[in-house]
């Protein structure tokens, strides 16, 4: 399973989710590879961050041929994050060629979801080709009691074709602390909160890949 994590927009959670998938599914015994697709190379700026032993490799690949070169690779791997990079049409389409499933994290702003357009439109192009691929939204950094919170899903519905996933990401700190030290909520705090959500988005990933591919 390949999973792209992939916004044209910057700053909405796509390396924080990344990484934070690529540990659950790794501590779940499963053989993972995180591919830093964006030339920032903050996922591979965690990894060097990182004093503890790897739960898994970071590769950097930011290129547009990324789709041709992944397969590769990939085959020996159970699952494959793709961290995706903003703005650059070419990388995104690279990125989202290569996913089998694409994630899309949104945050509760109305410029989120209005941006939200110019993805959803790079993975519509992708289905010509690729008419198995998958999406989803996940709403990341939700404020727990807020209008906006709750209303979000609402506003992401406009996109018929892309489902909103139940598993949702809540405004923690303990995402931005744990990245510091190059760890993963589950490794910083494995009974939190954000261990938790993390490992529900991680099953309903999972379900959603094997639903559609039924
Ligand atoms: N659920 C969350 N709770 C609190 N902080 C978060 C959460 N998700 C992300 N952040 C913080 O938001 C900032 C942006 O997150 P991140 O770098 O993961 O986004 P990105 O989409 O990868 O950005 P870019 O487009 O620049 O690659 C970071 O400081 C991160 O720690
Ligand atoms: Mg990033």
């Amino acid at each position: 399973m390949i999973i792209g994590v992939l916004n044209q927009k910057g700053g909405v959670g796509k390396t924080t989710i990344a990484i934070n998938l690529a540990a659950t599914y790794a501590k779940s015994g499963l053989r993972v590879l995180l591919v830093d697709a964006d030339p920032q190379g903050s996922a591979l700026q965690w990894s060097a961050a990182r004093d503890a032993e790897p739960l898994f490799p970071v590769i950097g690949m930011a290129k547009p041929s990324l789709h041709r070169d992944l397969p590769d690779i990939a085959k020996d791997y159970q699952v494959v994050i793709i961290d995706g990079a903003p703005r650059v049409n070419e990388l995104g389409r690279a990125a989202i060629l290569a996913s089998d499933l694409v994630l899309i994290p949104v945050q509760p702003s109305p410029y989120d979801i209005w941006a939200a357009a110019d993805t959803v439109s790079l993975i519509q192009e992708a289905q010509q080709f690729k008419p198995d691929l998958k999406c989803a939204f996940v709403i990341n950094r939700k404020i727990a009691n807020t209008a906006i919170g709750r209303d979000v899903g609402d506003a992401l519905a406009q996109f018929e074709h892309v489902p909103v996933l139940n598993a949702t990401l809540h405004q923690r700190v303990i995402y931005a602390e744990s990245a510091g030290q190059g760890l993963a909520v589950i490794e910083a705090e494995p009974n939190s909160e954000a261990a938790r959500e993390i490992a529900a988005l991680s099953k309903a990933l999972t379900s959603t890949n094997e639903k559609k591919a039924a």
